[in-house]
């Protein structure tokens, strides 16, 4: 078997283009909808995804202005640049780039972001609001967008076993949570496996659909995968290639070209879910601005 690929890129733009419609609608009735994707230090992975971003706001016609704080920025400058933001009626959205430099505390900054605001939907009333099945919370922007690449491939989770490899705040947990809620395009048995499961093969092999957000480059190879499972690889790793002009090149979780021959869909990386990501966050931005449209 060959799995099909799963066309993130695609997808995205499909759904940045509706939400380039729905912000021109917005934008007749006078609310132009605002994101402020706040930038703390110069870590060059963040600062590329922030730079994209940026770039599929102003393309959707969602105003996005610079907010690049210097590294020394301190909690207290933080938050008073945010408590500015939330009072600010062209702002609709805001995120701050994670990870903060240190010693910023993430926790207290994702406290202080307005919960009507907060599009990733890190702030604990949306976490809170989403895990008890709140359909209109803000949920976190790439497990929403594993949902929505499910639903335009036509995979219903309901019923299937979705093994997730990986428990992190902004992407494992929350994808447990949400594909594990009696809501449609979810209602699957959810097992949350991670780096202290015993043998992540064995539960791998578990999972009619398998999402990998475990951070280590080309962890899951073809043995821990269910022949004819969906693969979901959210890794972005940079790993040396000296054959590359970067001297760099990215792979994913997932050991892509093995694990191909096994699986009925797959991911790439780049271009399946990273994409998602940001076009999740653009449709959670109009979202806010539809709400609070002031
Ligand atoms: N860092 C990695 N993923 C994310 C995300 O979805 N949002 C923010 N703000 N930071 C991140």
């Amino acid at each position: 078997m060959t799995a099909r690929l799963i066309d993130g890129k695609k997808i995205a733009s499909e759904i940045r283009a509706e939400v380039a419609v729905s912000a021109a609608r917005l934008a007749e009735r006078g609310t132009k909808p605002g994101l402020a994707a706040v930038l703390v230090g110069d870590d060059p992975a963040s600062q590329v995804y922030v730079r994209m971003k940026k770039r599929a706001c102003e393309e959707a016609g969602i105003y996005a202005p610079d907010m690049h704080l210097p590294a020394d920025t301190t909690q207290e400058a933080l938050i008073e640049r945010i408590e500015q933001l939330n009072g600010d009626p062209r702002i609709h959205g805001i995120l701050v780039q994670l990870p903060l430099p240190r010693p910023l505390d993430e926790s207290e900054i994702m406290l202080r972001v307005r919960p009507e605001k907060d599009v990733d939907g890190f702030h604990p009333v949306n976490v809170g609001r989403m895990v008890s099945g709140d359909p209109d919370a803000f949920r976190p922007a790439t497990p929403a967008g594993i949902q929505e690449l499910l639903k335009r491939i036509d995979v219903d989770p309901q019923g299937r076993h979705v093994v997730v490899m990986g428990r992190s705040n902004i992407v494992g947990r929350p994808v447990a949570e949400i594909l594990s809620q009696k809501q449609p395009w979810a209602n699957a048995t959810v097992t949350l496996a991670h780096s202290r499961t015993p043998d992540l093969g064995e539960v791998g092999r578990l999972g009619d659909i398998l999402i990998v957000a475990i951070g280590r480059p080309e962890f899951v190879t073809a043995d821990m995968v269910r022949p004819g499972a969906v693969v979901i690889d959210v890794g972005v790793n940079r790993v040396d290639d000296p054959e590359t002009e970067k001297g760099y090149r990215l792979v994913g979780d997932v050991a892509f070209e093995a694990v191909r021959t096994v699986a009925s869909w797959i991911t790439p990386v780049p271009g399946g879910v990273g994409p998602m990501t940001i076009a999740m966050l653009l449709r959670n931005t109009i979202k806010a601005a539809e709400r609070f449209p002031a």
